[in-house]
């Protein structure tokens, strides 16, 4: 008899992931996914800790849920309710605590214990938390990633973070530095492409630290990994997210140049322009740093777009700090961004440093650095009608005859076109820009 799966996912790309992973994990057992989580056997909240919105929208979910899992229970039905991810793994004891109907806690490193703790859970072992770091075991005992999962894909090759920026929690909750050896990502990588994949974006929190035991026994930076990730026949484009600028070297700089397979998009977070507050962020590097490293990716690869976080209103950031980083996206100019005000994470260095700043200061300054973000985005999208690019469709659209892709630049691109050119390459000459997306005319098979 097949069980019902819900999986509710917040936070980054790691989560969307490992989402996926659970789901696998859990389909031997007899669940498969369902979207209505009232008639759920099984809910996962898969959490994000990265800032205090998070944890209070998880609460609130599970206030939402609770009424589903009593008219269950009074079906004579059981609903076994799961958190997983960062906030279970800073917060355990507190989400026993507020919500005691929930079957099982656990942090992301333990996700291929979850058929144990599903089991111990049915025998009426009480409460699970499992917050342990364990990340070896749980990559060589998870299923890979699924086969037919898609055109455009998610590879988790990295996890965790020895950096420890004084505002971020990730070093906490996801553990220290981990590399997937080059040997399984290479594995994984055929088997996705043999599924149909023809898009990776490999993942971590540390993407470009990744140090991956090589099949010749040395240790691979990421850009050998794609050099040799590039050799895999019908795999049209890479990605990788997120990155830190201390790790973009020379060889992941000069993947950038030499090979085609690799967008021209970069995801590389500065969080500041001003270099007494990337240092107090401990950063390590400069603003100067920034502009020299982009400026020797523009270098290589002229067409480069770039994205970037800004965290607005970080202890002490004066008025003159923040015009450092709007100056700073000035010089640069960004394709697209996201930017948040600072948020005060429990434990963090920076949760307990003076001068913290007055929530009004800190949203006023937000305001003006999204609309300056906003001009470049509609800026960098208007650059692109009347231009031929290749376009990777990855899905139909929402409407009757509508194809969903990307251009290289990671813009979103709808067109009217027949289902079949799901999973290929087209020309599409560039007509218009909506509010979330280009449109434009396929020509021909890129
Ligand atoms: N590893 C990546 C980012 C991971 S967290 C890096 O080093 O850049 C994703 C983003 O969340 C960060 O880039 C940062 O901009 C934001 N963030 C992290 N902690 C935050 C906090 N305490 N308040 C506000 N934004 C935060
Ligand atoms: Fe957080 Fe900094 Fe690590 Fe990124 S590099 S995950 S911001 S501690
Ligand atoms: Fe959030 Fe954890 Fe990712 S805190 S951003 S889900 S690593």
């Amino acid at each position: 008899m097949t069980k019902k799966l819900f999986v509710k996912t917040w936070g980054c790309q790691m989560n969307v992931y490992d989402s996926g992973r659970m789901a696998d994990v859990v389909a031997p057992l007899g669940y498969a996914a369902t979207d209505d989580m009232a008639d759920a056997d099984l809910v996962i909240f898969n959490t994000c800790h990265i800032r205090e919105k998070a944890t209070e929208k998880l609460f609130s979910e599970l206030g939402r849920l609770r009424p589903h899992q009593k008219a269950k229970a009074d079906r004579g039905e059981r609903m076994m309710v799961a958190v997983a991810g960062c906030v279970a793994q800073a917060e355990g004891p507190e989400i026993q605590r507020r919500a005691p109907y929930v079957d099982m806690v656990f942090g992301p490193q333990t996700y291929h214990q979850l058929p144990e703790m599903i089991a111990k859970v049915s025998r009426g072992a009480g409460i699970i938390l499992n917050t342990d770091f364990t990340t070896e075991a749980k990559f060589d005992q998870l299923p890979t990633a699924h086969a037919d999962a898609g055109v455009s894909v998610f590879l988790s090759i990295q996890e965790g973070c020895d950096k420890f920026c004084s505002f971020c929690v990730v070093p906490y909750t996801r553990g220290a530095e981990y590399s997937r050896s080059v040997a399984s990502l290479i594995a994984e990588a055929e088997k996705l492409v043999e599924g149909g994949a023809r898009e990776i974006t490999l993942l971590g929190q540390n993407v470009n630290a990744f140090h991956g035991e090589g099949p010749d026994g040395k240790v691979w930076g990421l850009g050998r990994l794609f050099f040799r990730l590039a050799e895999i026949p019908n795999l049209k484009r890479l990605r990788y997210m997120t990155s830190h600028p201390r790790d973009m070297d020379d060889e992941l700089i000069a993947a950038h140049r030499d090979l085609p397979q690799l967008m021209p998009f970069l995801h590389l977070p500065v969080q500041s322009g001003s270099d007494p507050i990337l240092d107090a962020m401990n950063r390590k590097h400069t603003s100067d740093d920034y502009r020299r490293l982009i400026e020797k990716l523009r270098n290589v690869r002229p067409d480069i777009a770039l994205s970037s976080d800004f965290i607005i209103g970080f202890p002490g950031e004066s008025d003159r700090d923040f015009q450092e980083t709007m100056r700073l996206i000035r010089d640069i100019g960004f394709a697209q961004a996201y930017s948040f005000t600072y948020s005060r994470r429990p434990g963090t260095p920076a949760a307990v440093m003076p001068n913290q700043i007055a929530d009004d200061v800190k949203n006023a300054r937000l305001q003006e650095l999204q609309q300056l973000l906003r001009t470049q985005q509609e800026q960098f999208n208007q650059s692109m009608i009347g231009k031929t690019l290749p376009i990777l469709f990855d899905r139909a659209g929402r409407y009757e005859g509508q194809m969903h892709g990307r251009t290289p630049y990671m813009q979103a691109i709808h067109v009217q076109g027949p289902a079949r050119i799901v999973g290929r390459e087209f020309n599409v000459v560039i007509e218009n820009v909506g509010m979330n997306s280009l449109t434009g005319r396929v020509l021909a098979a890129a």
